[in-house]
């Protein structure tokens, strides 16, 4: 039986434009399976990065709703679903400017579970020496990082939180085809090994063929372009 952790359900949304409301989501709907890794494409201005700040809570639809294990967001809190069930990468990296690398991986550590200090700091370092950034850089603020060097910073962010449903708005857009390469292959295990559920919007037809499912924002719906749903 499958078993769905993530849903949108009939989902409208919209922005005021030019003083008249413009639909971006019109009644959309997907279930997403636990374990699976998917990958939304679409056109720029499509409404992906609206969808994914709809699925993280970070706005509330018009109409329709999001749940997750079974329950509705609105019900479950969405501060509480935000902290302690959901991680996201977004589009700019959105660390914290002033603290080094491992800092801004181990604040996310905090939230979740109150690990020694030490404990936490070595986990950190670990976390980000798989991502390839090494003790130095892991140390360097991260605005003296190259901008490849801090998404994957916000990669190990979002991965030391360990949750069960992780978002990405284009996490490997900075990235060298090979570091992407290294980071697809961690999301795949992330799913398939660790039941993870990974969502990623991307403009890259390689990382989508990678996934398991993809999907494309078309009309303001989600439709299944390539994998079993
Ligand atoms: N706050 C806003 N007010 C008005 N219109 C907005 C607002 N935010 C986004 N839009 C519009 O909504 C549409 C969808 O935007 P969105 O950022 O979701 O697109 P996207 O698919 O993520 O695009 P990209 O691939 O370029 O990141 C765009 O036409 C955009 O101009
Ligand atoms: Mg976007």
């Amino acid at each position: 039986m499958k078993t769905y952790i993530f849903e949108l359900e009939q989902l409208s949304y919209g922005y005021i434009d030019g003083g008249k409301k413009r639909l971006i989501l019109e009644d959309l709907s997907f279930r997403f399976e636990k374990g699976k890794f998917y990958t939304i494409l679409g056109p720029s201005g499509s409404g992906k990065t609206t969808l994914l700040a709809l699925a993280s809570a970070l706005d509330v639809p018009e109409k329709g709703r999001v749940m997750y294990q079974g329950s509705d967001i609105s019900k479950i809190g969405y501060t509480r679903f935000r902290r302690n069930h959901m991680a996201i990468i977004f589009q700019k990296y959105n660390l914290t400017d002033y603290l080094t690398g491992v800092e801004n991986v181990e604040s996310n550590m905090m939230i979740v579970d109150q690990k020694r200090s030490k404990d936490r700091k070595e986990i950190a370092y670990k976390i980000l020496a798989s991502m390839g950034i090494v003790q130095s850089k892991a140390d360097r603020r991260v605005t003296k990082l190259s901008g490849g060097e801090q998404q994957r910073v916000a990669i190990a962010r979002a991965l030391a939180k360990d949750v069960d449903l992780i978002l990405g708005d284009e996490p490997t857009g900075a990235l060298d085809t090979a570091t992407a390469k290294e980071i697809i292959e961690l999301f795949q295990r992330l799913a398939h090994d660790y039941g993870k559920t990974i969502i990623l919007v991307t403009h890259s037809d390689d990382v989508a063929k990678n996934s398991d499912i993809t999907l494309r924002l078309q009309d303001g719906k989600l439709l299944v372009e390539h994998g079993e749903e």
